[in-house]
């Protein structure tokens, strides 16, 4: 019989430290407006001196353990996806298992396997489905695998990507029989094109990226791997033929969010591909005028042409849109408007965002998630919400931690940006924390990074 696999409980890590979105508009000389209206971003989560990718991801995985009172011996998988990890042959999933070893014991977590995916911002997508599948082959020798996704978001100070900056960690527990989201795996449609929209050199901390050419990238891949969804749910008989609504399947949707109108610009041209075959787009086109020449919908000219931005705009604007939006989009962006970009672990923070700020009975209902990751592939996918989500989701205290954050100054986010401050030279000194200690010079060690649990 098919076993039921999924996600039983998560965890996020956001730092404590953020910049303010109109504080950055000012000094760039840039109408607040724009960043916080136009992008939809108000503040972005920034890593203190002692923080980066691998005590994020730790952070994550010690706070999901102690929350599910999970034993060491209980895990078999520490997967971690990341853009941004500090090494280029070390993943970080070895150094959070020695992190946590510092917490629960030397060769506590000898036993698991720990691998790194890496696909931009749809790794840790990947790295889910590979676990789930291998828990769903009855390959797992444990109960419990636990998937991270963990990024800091960063750009050239000055440059147009800086405003969609931010930080933070998720952590998945995935196993059979899952208390909060039951994976629909036949369902899953993916998209990928081989391109250029966004990548970062080996060399480099920051991205390099072609900020309009990848918004059309993400729309044009997240547009193949619905439809692939689409015609999968068709072949089982979910949706009864071609002619039936997509949309009208899924209770809530979890975007991909580089930033929060980003997620708009996505879930419209979700619909307009979606609704055009049916009676009541007549009824919106009288509203909004002709929609473009869909001619070359697989090029990402199409999407970032002015024609169709435009059309896109006025569809966004209309009362069947709106509704369509608050009802399953807008809950999910409350707390990405306060953290910015953090790449892989964002889609996730989405779902964290909709189970934070919901108010529904969500029991049974279909959560979409249509990841993307620059380079370019998109996974669109669903997942049943199960009937103990209630209890699970009362200990996801998102919301409360991004109200405790401490503010910091253009100044101090330009050092810690340009890394002038010494891992020592934290703005808040770690407590309780997982601290990247120092990074060593030697010889046999240079470049190294030693972690320490800080008490
Ligand atoms: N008040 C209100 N709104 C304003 C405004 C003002 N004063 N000034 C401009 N706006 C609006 C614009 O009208 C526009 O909104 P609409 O599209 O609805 O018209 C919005 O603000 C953005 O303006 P621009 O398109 O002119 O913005 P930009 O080109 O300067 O920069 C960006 C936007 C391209 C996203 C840039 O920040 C960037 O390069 N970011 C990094 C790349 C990125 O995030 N790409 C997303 C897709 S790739 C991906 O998803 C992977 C990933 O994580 C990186």
């Amino acid at each position: 019989m098919k076993k039921k696999v999924g996600i039983d409980d998560l965890a996020v890590y956001i730092p404590k430290l953020y910049l303010d979105a109109e504080e950055l508009a000012k000094a760039r000389g840039i109408d607040p407006g724009k960043i916080t209206k136009g992008l939809g971003i108000e503040k972005m989560s920034i890593p203190d001196a002692h923080e980066d990718a691998a005590t994020m991801a730790a952070m994550a995985a010690l706070q999901l353990m102690k929350k599910n009172n999970l034993n060491p011996k209980d895990i078999d998988f520490i997967h971690v996806a990341t853009e941004t990890g500090p090494d280029a042959a070390k993943p970080i999933s070895c150094y959070v298992q020695g992190m946590l070893e510092q917490v629960y014991g030397e060769r506590c977590l000898d036993h698991i396997g720990a691998p790194e995916t890496k696909f931009a911002c749809v790794g840790a997508t990947y790295a889910l489905i590979d676990r789930l599948a291998y828990i769903a082959s009855g390959w797992n020798k444990r109960k419990y695998a636990i998937v991270i996704a963990t990024d800091i978001a960063k750009y050239d100070l000055y440059s147009s990507g800086e405003s969609t900056q931010g930080a933070a960690a998720v952590a998945l527990l995935l196993k059979e029989n899952p208390r909060l989201l039951a994976y629909e795996p036949e369902f899953t449609g993916f998209g990928t094109v081989d391109d250029r929209d966004f990548y970062r050199p080996i060399e480099r901390t920051t991205a390099v990226v072609d900020g309009q050419y990848s918004i059309g990238c993400y729309l044009r891949n997240m547009r193949i791997a619905t439809d692939m969804y689409k015609n999968n749910l068709i072949k089982f008989n979910i949706i009864k033929s071609d002619q039936e609504n997509l949309s009208d399947k899924l209770d809530l949707i979890s975007f991909h969010s580089p930033f929060p109108k980003m997620v708009q610009y996505a879930f419209a041209s979700f619909l307009i591909h979606d609704w055009r075959r049916f009676p009541r787009w007549d009824n919106i086109l009288s509203k909004i005028g002709p929609e473009p020449p869909r001619k070359g919908l697989t090029n990402v000219e199409f999407y970032v042409s002015k024609d169709y931005k435009r059309f896109r705009s006025r569809f966004s604007k209309i009362e069947e849109f709106r509704d369509e939006y608050n009802a399953k989009v807008a809950n999910s962006l409350i707390a990405l408007k306060l953290i910015g970009n953090s790449y892989t672990a964002s889609v996730w923070l989405c779902m964290a965002s909709h189970f934070g700020n919901g108010r529904d009975n969500l029991d049974d209902k279909r959560l979409g998630v249509c990841s993307y990751g620059s380079g370019s592939s998109a996974i669109a996918c669903s997942f049943i919400i199960q009937p103990e989500y209630k209890e699970v989701i009362k200990k996801i205290e998102l919301m409360r931690n991004l109200s405790r954050r401490k503010r910091i100054s253009m100044e101090v986010y330009e050092d810690l940006h340009e890394g002038r401050f010494k891992t020592d030279e934290s703005v808040i000194s770690p407590k309780k924390e997982f601290a990247l200690d120092y990074i060593g010079k030697e010889d046999k060690n240079v470049g190294y990074r030693y972690y320490k649990y800080i008490e």
